[in-house]
């Protein structure tokens, strides 16, 4: 389906993914309402599409007001398609995690998709055709040391798409689960990309994700598209036999506690929205 002139909002729009699918999507003709806690950073990347009919707004989605002003503004801007791409990462010992850490990774990555996923859904659903993309991770699907946190929200992020797919099936809202593997962007910490190359993780460009995600919107059906071979022969692996995966992941384990943060503070706490 082409989708030339289809209005899009994109949560997550100044990062590293978001961004490079703001450019995509506004290099396919998509009018696009774009949305970050960063409103210079938001300027910067407006000013360089080509787009010159494009929305930004400045909003932190873990706060009602925030997902609030989004829903005014979408519905102001007819949205027909909503691409839900915030998220924070970290990579520490969960015994290493506080509650604030733990508080923030399940509001940014769980929480606030959901609320703007059921804000923007009667505008959506007032549309022709509409469609919901959620933007999780392979780790939403594999366990992963070091990442416990951040996999359960992740984990439940997926559960949520899923339901909502099979509750909008009679519907014309599409809603597809989008899950890229790492990804070369400032979600990563510097030491979870040394841990990347030392474990010979393959890391994808954010503009290879972000034209996987416009061909998943284009394709215009409820889907999941998970990103990159051997991640998605283990999503399934893992879905039928978790011990094979468990054995495989544990002779990573110690690598991985090497790079365990450890007496400093989190990763996600170092990270200010300017
Ligand atoms: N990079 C990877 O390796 C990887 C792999 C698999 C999946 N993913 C997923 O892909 C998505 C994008 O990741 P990325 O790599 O592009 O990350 P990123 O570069 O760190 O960007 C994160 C984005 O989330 C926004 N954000 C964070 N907290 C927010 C809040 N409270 N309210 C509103 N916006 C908020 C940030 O806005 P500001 O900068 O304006 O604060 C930024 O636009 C995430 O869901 C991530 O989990 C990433």
């Amino acid at each position: 389906m082409a989708i030339t002139g289809k209005n899009v909002v994109v949560t997550g729009a100044t990062g590293g993914i978001g961004s490079a699918i703001a450019r995509a999507l506004d290099a396919a003709g998509c009018r696009l309402l774009l949305t970050g806690r960063s409103a210079a950073k938001l300027t910067t990347l407006a000013s360089g599409l080509q787009g010159r009919d494009h929305v930004t707004l400045a909003a932190d989605l873990t706060s009602r007001a925030g997902v609030e002003q989004l829903g005014a503004a979408a519905a102001q801007f007819s949205a027909s398609a909503l691409v839900n791409c915030l998220g924070v990462n970290q990579l520490s010992a969960l015994d290493d995690t506080n509650y604030s850490d733990v508080d923030q990774i399940i509001a940014t990555n769980l929480t606030a998709p959901i609320n703007v996923c059921s804000t923007l859904l009667p505008l959506l659903q007032s549309r022709e055709k509409a469609t919901i993309i959620n933007v999780g991770s392979i780790l939403g699907s594999i366990g992963y040391a070091g990442s416990t946190v951040y996999c359960a929200s992740k984990f439940g992020l997926r559960g949520f798409t899923e339901a909502l797919r099979r509750e909008l099936a009679d519907s014309k809202v599409k809603v597809v689960y989008f899950a890229p593997r790492a990804t070369n962007t400032e979600l990563n910490s510097d030491r979870a990309r040394q841990m990347n190359q030392e474990l010979g993780n393959a890391v994808d460009s954010p503009e290879w994700v972000a034209q996987q995600l416009v061909s998943a919107l284009e394709v215009d059906k409820s889907l999941n598209r998970y990103l990159g071979w051997p991640e998605r022969f283990f999503v399934g692996l893992n879905g039928l036999l978790p011990s094979v995966v468990d054995s495989a992941l544990f002779r990573q384990l110690a690598t991985i506690k090497r790079y365990y943060r450890v007496g400093q503070p989190l990763d996600i706490s170092n990270r200010r929205a300017s």
